[in-house]
């Protein structure tokens, strides 16, 4: 397990940082789903979720306080961010400069391993490194939770990616003001007993998806009639989530994350119009997955917005079910990841 804490490593950095600051953070896929947001300006979901950070395709961010500069400059892989990227980094920042009472500007580099909008969660790990490392350049000083809360004003799902291994996000509280909602709604690392868990990702198309999770989550509250049932179902499935991780019981686990998947992707298609993410291809996948189970493997699948498969499984059958996804899927790639580590600040700036 990690269970180092991204709160003492900002701690120990910030006075000699200051400035100037470099964060790595990794995806996270969600065995019990976010989708559908109560508050579209502070990102309160409608449910509670919880993931498995992964240890594969990490996002290394550096920011740097530009005195003087008249903007923000944001450069993802290389390249200047522009439209709606730039426009939620800048919106991002100038919510960590408020908190900061700063005016400055900064310089933002991002390199991002995970294929972007791919439906792999590279929101996740872009805003929970970004959050990590703006907080250290501004000088703020916040603990694991208040960096889960603003990394989740970034986007939703980054407020896990805070956290190594399984988190849980709560919704929060929904009565009370705006800031006791916000305060309540955040992550915490989740116990889980001797699992020893794989998710081997099956990408059937690194593309950028059609329709944003961002829109495709409003449609679906505003307009989906599968909505509302699946919300509180996925209420019991995160108390009988949190009850199998913590027997370790993989079987468990695989099936509840499975229906809550298939769940959301039900609501989705029940939108008006519809919200469809998976192809063809991810339906081949989940034939094989249903194959390695009669087969006696305990392997079984999430989607999140997109079609690529992840498919949960012991790390020891691993390999079995890569092979399996690799012939599925010949033209795609295959790639196991097993649980990974928090948000954390790297030690002499990453330089
Ligand atoms: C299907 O966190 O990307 O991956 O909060 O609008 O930025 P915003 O959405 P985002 O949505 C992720 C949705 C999901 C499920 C999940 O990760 O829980």
């Amino acid at each position: 397990m990690h269970s180092e804490s991204p709160t003492t490593l900002v701690r120990a950095q910030e006075r000699g940082t200051a400035g100037r600051a470099t964060a790595v953070a990794h995806p996270n896929i969600a065995l019990i789903k976010y989708w559908g947001k109560r508050d579209e300006h502070l990102i309160l979901p409608r449910v509670d979720s919880l993931s498995m950070t992964l240890d594969v395709f990490p996002t290394t961010t550096c920011v740097r306080l530009a005195p003087g500069a008249g903007h923000d400059k944001v450069t993802l892989n290389g390249r200047p961010a522009e439209g709606e990227a730039l426009r939620r980094v800048v919106a991002f920042l100038d919510l960590v400069r408020e908190r900061a009472g700063s005016a400055h500007r900064a310089v933002v580099d991002s390199e991002n391993t995970v294929p972007t909008g791919a439906g792999l969660a590279s929101s996740a790990s872009g805003f929970a490194a970004l959050a990590v490392a703006a907080a250290a350049s501004y000088g703020l000083d916040l603990d694991a939770t208040a960096l889960s809360r603003l990394a989740r004003r970034g986007s939703g799902s980054a407020s896990r990616s805070i956290f190594g291994d399984f988190a849980m996000w709560h919704a929060g509280l929904d009565s009370g003001t705006a800031t006791e909602a916000d305060l309540s709604s955040h992550a915490e690392p989740v116990p889980a007993g001797d699992l020893d868990p794989a998710l081997v990702i099956a990408v059937v198309n690194a593309g950028p998806k059609a329709v944003s999770s961002r829109e495709a989550m409003r449609r679906t509250v505003d307009t989906s009639p599968l909505y509302e049932p699946w919300a509180v179902s996925s209420k019991g499935d995160l108390t009988e989530m949190r009850a199998a991780l913590l027997a370790g019981d993989i079987e468990a686990v695989g099936e509840i994350a499975e229906r809550n998947a298939l769940g959301m992707h039900a609501t989705m298609l029940a939108a008006r119009p519809a919200v469809r993410y998976l192809s063809p291809a991810t339906l081949t996948v989940l034939d094989s997955v249903l194959r390695l189970r009669r087969e006696g493997i305990p392997a079984y699948a999430t989607m999140d917005a997109g079609p690529n498969v992840k498919v949960l499984c012991r790390r020891t059958d691993a390999d079995r079910v890569a092979e399996t996804m690799s012939e599925t899927v010949p033209d795609g790639s295959v790639l196991v990841a097993k649980p990974g580590p928090g948000a954390r600040l790297l030690r002499g700036d990453g330089r």
